[in-house]
């Protein structure tokens, strides 16, 4: 009896079935979620304030970024938030040249997976309320910022901390998209004089969001 209540209080100890259990649903959940959605999934969890999305982008989301950035025929374009790398293959595909691109990442974890799968690209770990530190003197150089930041979920000073830092480093006319779950709203209100050059919503994303594309500054 005593023997038997001493094990009973040992929590951490499990069977070799609660083991087997285990093992078989980390294999099925290994086997069955892709390896990029395991790792969002994964820094989700962690900070999911961070993250702002229940999943990655979408292929069509990332494709209607991509095409409108790369329109930008000069200087760099910075992605904030590049998460798993969806809108990063996205711009690659479109033909950008992996030299014009600069991708900000603030979570250890996935700076480490963009490195590795797009070894040609430029990986900042770092947070984009930091952004002209990050660039230095590339900052001097932006054509475009493709950011998937969440912006809605973030907090009101970091919010405004990176406006603060896009004003100064971005030079009037360039072009900022900024993708919102938020289907109705166009405007960014910690932002001057920004023109909406164009707005589309994507209903194969999940959940639909619209993607808008501003010129800063005005035009
Ligand atoms: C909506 S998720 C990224 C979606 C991405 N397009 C994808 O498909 O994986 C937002 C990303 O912004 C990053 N992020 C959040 N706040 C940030 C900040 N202040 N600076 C840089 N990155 C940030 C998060 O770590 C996350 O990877």
């Amino acid at each position: 009896m005593g023997q038997a209540m001493t094990e009973s209080t040992k929590p951490t100890e499990r069977s070799p079935w609660h083991k087997e259990c285990w093992g078989f649903i980390n294999r099925l959940w290994v086997s069955v979620v892709p390896a990029d959605l395991r790792l969002f999934i994964r820094v989700l969890r962690s900070g999911p304030q961070a993250v702002g999305a229940a999943c990655p982008s979408s292929r069509h989301l990332a494709d209607y970024m991509a095409a409108q950035a790369v329109l930008c025929d000069d200087g760099y374009i910075v992605e904030l938030g590049g998460g798993t790398g969806v809108v990063t293959a996205a711009l690659l595909a479109h033909g950008l040249d992996p030299k014009r691109l600069i991708v900000v990442e603030q979570s250890a974890l996935l700076s480490a997976h963009l490195r590795t799968r797009f070894p040609q690209v430029t990986v900042l770990e770092g947070d984009a309320a930091q952004l002209a530190v990050l660039l230095g003197r590339r900052a001097e150089r932006i054509s475009a910022v493709v950011s998937s930041l969440p912006l809605k979920s973030l907090p009101k000073v970091t919010v405004h901390r990176i406006g603060n830092e896009l004003e100064a480093i971005l030079p009037k006319g360039a072009t900022f998209i900024q993708f919102t779950y938020s289907l109705r709203c166009q405007a960014i209100d910690w932002a001057q004089d920004l023109t909406c050059l164009r707005s589309r919503t994507i209903w194969r994303n999940v959940p639909p969001a619209r993607v808008n594309v501003f010129a800063w500054g005005g035009l």
